[in-house]
């Protein structure tokens, strides 16, 4: 039986963090900039019986696009869109750093019903500015029953434009001031995680901050789902404890980018000779045609759908593992 929603927003979504809150499990919230990581996360959700988190941020809108971030998102949300039919897990999208200066994309995107979620990342701006900005996008998102993300500290590496050298860590006071003058739905904090290439046995994850900043909201009377970025290096003991702390979103791009390159990588070295010709052999794709020996490639090997199958495996078997051990597994709301 196909779905007639493809796939669902905000109000749903919702749902989906509450009950992780009450039994304690999470998202891995996983980013996507073109098909075959996509294709892999919707079979590996499905494998698990687990809902789904895409998340696209705007250097990937625009990677999508050719240079143009509405195009790009337009068009991987109609891919979302047809592909999630088929499933019938709930599949959820969500706008991943999105900057104020590209406010224009959101009101589009939000006036479309195109995310379930939007991350608004003001967090380099000083406490003010953030609160401001927003509080801005959570006012054209809410109407529209799209759930807003907002992050207090900074969090360390490079993704996209965000760069900043130093990590600051979330103050629990000033999370419960942003949540309250805000009305963030989810709020990602900076407990010593780094976008990008970082073992997670070498970072101080400041579990004692996530505890204090999900206390003390609670404490508050706000009941918010917390979030974590930059979750590749880390352990699966790792990943619990964050969700022990309150933590249903844990990003994860770097990870699914070294899975796809080193498939890739060891698909093609195994392939090696029905794709480059011998030593001494000139090869002319334009014609076929071989100079200094018959040599002829192979389809099988260098056809992209091959190596896309490889990925789709890989980050397939991926996720799966991950919402095994997390206990993500068996939980969609939506099966
Ligand atoms: P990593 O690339 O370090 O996994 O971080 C992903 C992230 O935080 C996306 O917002
Ligand atoms: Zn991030």
């Amino acid at each position: 039986v196909k779905k007639t929603v493809p796939f669902y927003g905000g109000q749903e979504l919702r749902r989906v963090y509450e009950r992780m809150r009450r039994e304690g499990y999470a998202f891995i919230a996983s980013n996507i900039a073109e098909p075959n990581i996509l294709m892999g996360l919707l079979g590996g959700a499905q494998e698990s019986r687990a809902d789904l988190l895409l998340q696209i941020s705007h250097g990937a809108m625009t990677f999508a696009g050719i240079g143009d971030a509405w195009a790009g998102l337009r068009a991987l949300w109609h891919y979302i869109r047809e592909l999630s039919a088929q499933y019938d897990i709930g599949v959820f999208l969500n706008l991943d750093h999105q900057q104020a200066k590209h406010l224009d994309l959101l009101e589009r995107a939000i006036a479309e019903r195109i995310p379930s979620s939007i991350m608004i990342d003001a967090s380099h701006e000083p406490f003010e500015e953030n609160v401001r900005i927003t509080r801005h996008v959570v006012e054209l998102a809410k109407p529209a029953g799209i759930l807003v993300e907002g992050e207090l500290g900074i969090i360390k590496g490079a993704e996209d434009e965000i760069v900043s050298d130093e990590a600051f860590y979330t103050d629990p006071d000033d999370a419960v001031e942003f949540v309250e003058r805000t009305g963030v739905d989810l709020l990602a904090i900076s407990i010593g995680t780094q976008h990008g290439v970082s073992k997670g046995r070498q970072l101080e994850l400041r579990l004692d901050i996530a505890q204090r900043v999900d206390d003390a909201l609670k404490a508050a009377g706000y009941d918010v789902p917390l979030v974590v970025h930059g979750s590749s290096g880390l352990s699966t003991e790792q990943l619990r404890q964050l969700i022990r702390c309150g933590v249903c979103k844990i990003n994860r791009d770097t990870f699914y980018q070294y899975v796809y390159a080193r498939t890739a990588y060891d698909f093609y070295r195994q392939h090696h000779d029905g794709i480059v010709p011998p030593e001494g052999v000139a090869f002319d794709p334009e014609t076929f045609e071989s100079a200094g020996g018959d040599w002829t490639p192979n389809k099988r090997a260098f056809d992209p759908r091959a190596v896309g199958k490889e990925i789709q495996r890989a980050v397939s078997d991926a996720l799966v593992k991950f919402n095994r051990e997390i206990g993500s597994a068996g939980k969609s709301l939506f099966i």
